[in-house]
């Protein structure tokens, strides 16, 4: 969040449940769940345990995250030039591809035309769609390889209205070395797309867990980074190097880009720990952390079994209303049309 931002409407605070599958804490504060599933998300060296869930200490109630109450969006006249965000974390498993289909989906609800860009070798971002990319001999890789490839013919439509998807599988992996010996090397993407920028109004990209050279061309490509944190005891680990490399490429590469935001993911308020975590990362990042947090929930993992975003598996679904939470903070904030 940087000064150039248009100054928000502070928003009111609703008490309610974001994205856990938390039944509602009882008087106290202290969870009516078996003691089988929680605690949850413990780690070792974490900070405290559950048992003093109860304690008045100024963290969010158990079981519960404020929901902000950002206004409902108004839909776009016209659409384009696309705003372009990356999703970066070179952690693993901390919610980057989970963030990009879910957010994208929720942008497309509020009538946005998003394109999704699978930019991890890996695949997962297109294997969540449906999308069988390791079938596909042409994938993101190809565009980025030859610059006389159009990224528009690998353009595919996915079953929500207004999320498009420029796949990707194993073949990227290649990238990151045959780049190296390019002219531009970390201009790659932007290149690739300029041709589609016009065509909607956000790209989103799904970074791989590294800040190797494919994430410098997402970067380089971007306006604007979201990083997903999981709301565990090392989240924070990392977070530095990652705020560096952006930092670098900022200076070298592309004076416009800027950190969106921190976006703490699998946050269970079931236990201290994860609201210790919360409360430490909002101490470290005061307002670049965003106020609307992802709950831990299975409801993610199944939907991607299913191969569809959560808002259209369980739209009414807690965890489907916290992407649409974040979505309407970006475009409270300015940060998407
Ligand atoms: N809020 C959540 N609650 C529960 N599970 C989640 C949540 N977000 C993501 N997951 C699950 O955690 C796993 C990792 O999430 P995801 O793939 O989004 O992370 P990632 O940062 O993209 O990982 P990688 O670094 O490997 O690309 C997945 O199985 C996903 O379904
Ligand atoms: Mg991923």
């Amino acid at each position: 969040m940087s000064e150039e931002q248009p100054a928000l409407d502070v928003p009111t605070y609703t008490q309610g449940v974001v994205g856990t599958d938390v039944p509602t804490a009882a008087p106290g504060g202290r969870p009516e769940t078996p003691a089988a599933e929680a605690p949850a998300a413990e780690a070792p060296g974490a900070p405290s345990t559950d048992q003093h869930a109860d304690a008045h200490d100024g963290l969010p109630p158990a079981g519960s995250v404020p929901i902000p109450d950002f206004p409902e969006p108004q839909p776009l006249a016209s659409h384009g030039p696309a705003r372009i965000v990356a999703m970066c974390n070179q952690k693993g498993g901390v919610g980057k591809t989970t963030t990009t289909i879910n957010l994208g989906a929720a942008l497309a609800e509020y009538g946005r035309r998003v394109l999704l860009v699978d930019f991890d070798p890996q695949g997962a971002a297109s294997a969540g769609l449906g999308v069988s990319a390791h079938e596909l001999d042409d994938t993101i890789y190809t565009a980025l390889m030859d610059p006389k490839f159009d990224v528009r013919t690998i353009v595919t439509p996915t079953a929500v209205a207004g999320l498009d998807l420029v796949p990707a599988n194993i073949d990227l992996s290649a990238a990151e070395v045959q780049l190296v010996n390019e002219v531009a090397r970390e201009q790659a993407l932007t290149r690739v797309l300029r041709p589609v920028l016009d065509d909607y109004d956000v790209v989103l990209i799904d970074c791989q867990p590294s800040l190797g050279l494919l994430t410098v061309n997402a970067l380089t490509a971007a306006h604007g980074v979201v990083v997903p944190l999981e709301t565990e005891f090392f989240a924070l680990r990392g977070v530095a190097l990652l705020l560096e490399t952006i930092e670098k490429v900022r200076d070298r590469l592309n004076p416009r880009l800027r950190t969106d935001g921190i976006l703490a993911t699998m946050y269970d308020g079931r236990t201290l720990h994860s609201r210790e975590v919360l409360a430490r990362v909002r101490e470290a990042f005061g307002d670049e952390v965003f106020s609307t947090v992802i709950g831990r929930t299975v409801k993610f993992p199944d939907a991607s079994v299913a191969t569809e975003p959560i808002t259209t598996y369980a739209p009414s679904h807690s965890g489907a209303e916290a992407y649409r939470s974040l979505a309407r903070e970006l475009i409270a904030r300015g940060d998407v049309a």
